[in-house]
């Protein structure tokens, strides 16, 4: 299979978690003879210093010329005193935006060996395997007016504003239902109908949108319910949706039921069919070019590409089982080495990229899997 791969690598960490990979889709396209082309493109803080702009027309075209994106993370202290509209985070604000990646996926899985890595006793994480499907172009993030300003007294104000049309909570919505007939078919919707008016639009259109799915239950929550009973009782979520704000924030939460934000991907499907894949963390810049960031949700992030935006499932599969090798071989980076001896970012790439070439075990998990 011939396709096109744009890689935003963006800032800190972003351009080695990235190149780990591209080092495994290098050995994926080997592997199973495939043929992936790479294209970069500019974004974040890279972007601002080399273009003036944190998304230059020129990767947008990169991008759209391609059939999937992949990117590494944006932003670091060193943009931090720019204004509003010339800060990395205005890129990946801007690229969601002008791909209408709509539907952020993000799966909390938790890895039997790394049971021990999360903070949470391990008879509370066991079995835990949710999605959340973060609403991703809409809400506070882009709502207007969004501004600072003096007011009549001479006091400073700010405001931002969560705005959402119905067609564009319904299509998310719709797009968690349809994730959910796949899996254990529950939907949990969280907002905060007892105070928002968004939110009470947003309950209105989950409970209309159901009707279209008989098989799949729907379950409201509130959000700082929701926050709590991520903890509490994680292993009762399938797919958690939610609007854009309340979705970034329990994401990273449930990132530490996995034991490390290190370990989460994502996918950003947009209703053309071009979809982005990223990690959930963030650009790290305390820890960027020292050779420790843990790269597995990079890698995690070009299977979930396999897989969706390719139909690529034994690859996809076969670079999954390959990481959960890793772990179980007791090989951790240093987030999740809790003090001990740890590996190197090219290190646990370089044992993904093993395990994926040891075809008999990899064949034998595979045939336990179905
Ligand atoms: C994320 C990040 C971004 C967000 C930032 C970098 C703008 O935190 O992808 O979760 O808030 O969406
Ligand atoms: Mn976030």
């Amino acid at each position: 299979m011939k396709k096109r791969i744009a890689l935003l690598p963006g800032d800190g960490i972003g351009p080695e978690v990235l190149e780990a990979a591209v080092d495994v889709l290098k050995s994926v396209a080997e592997h199973y003879q495939h043929d992936f082309e790479f294209e970069y493109g500019l974004i974040g803080g890279a972007a601002i210093d080399e273009a003036g702009v944190p998304l230059p027309e020129e990767t947008v075209a990169v991008c759209q010329g391609a059939d999937a994106i992949l990117l590494g993370a944006v932003g670091g202290p060193k943009w931090d005193q720019h204004p509003s509209d010339l800060r990395p985070e205005k890129g990946l604000l801007a690229i969601r935006k002008q791909l209408d990646l709509f539907a952020n996926l993000r799966p909390v899985k938790v890895f039997e060996s790394l049971a021990e890595a999360s903070p949470l006793k391990k008879e509370y994480i066991k079995g835990v395997d949710f999605v959340i499907v973060r609403e991703l172009t809409g809400g506070l993030y882009f709502g207007k007016p969004s501004r600072q300003y003096v007011n009549e007294n001479g006091e400073e104000e700010a405001v931002d504003t969560l705005f959402y049309k119905k067609s564009e909570m319904e299509r998310v919505i719709r797009e968690a239902f349809r994730m959910a007939k796949g899996r254990k078919g529950k939907v949990t919707s969280v907002d905060k109908a007892n105070v928002l008016e968004s939110s009470k639009l947003w309950r209105k259109t989950a409970g209309e949108v159901a009707q279209e799915f008989p098989d799949v239950k729907l379950e409201h929550m509130l959000v700082d319910n929701a926050a709590m009973q991520l903890i509490y009782h994680p292993g009762q979520f399938d797919i958690v949706v939610t609007e854009n704000m309340f979705g970034d924030i329990l994401s990273d939460e449930a990132s530490m039921l996995t034991g490390s934000l290190g370990m989460l991907p994502s996918a950003s499907l947009s209703s053309s069919g071009l979809h982005l894949y990223e990690p959930v963390h963030g650009s790290a810049p305390d820890i960027a070019g020292q050779n420790v960031a843990n790269p597995l949700a990079a890698i995690l992030s070009a299977a979930m590409m396999l897989r969706t935006s390719f139909g690529l499932e034994t690859e996809a599969k076969a670079v999954e089982i390959a990481v959960d090798q890793v772990l179980q071989s007791g090989k951790r980076t240093k987030d999740l080495a809790k003090g001990g001896e740890h590996c190197t970012t090219k290190a646990i790439t370089g044992e993904v990229k093993a395990a994926l070439a040891d075809d008999n075990a990899i064949s034998n998990i595979m045939t336990a899997y179905v």
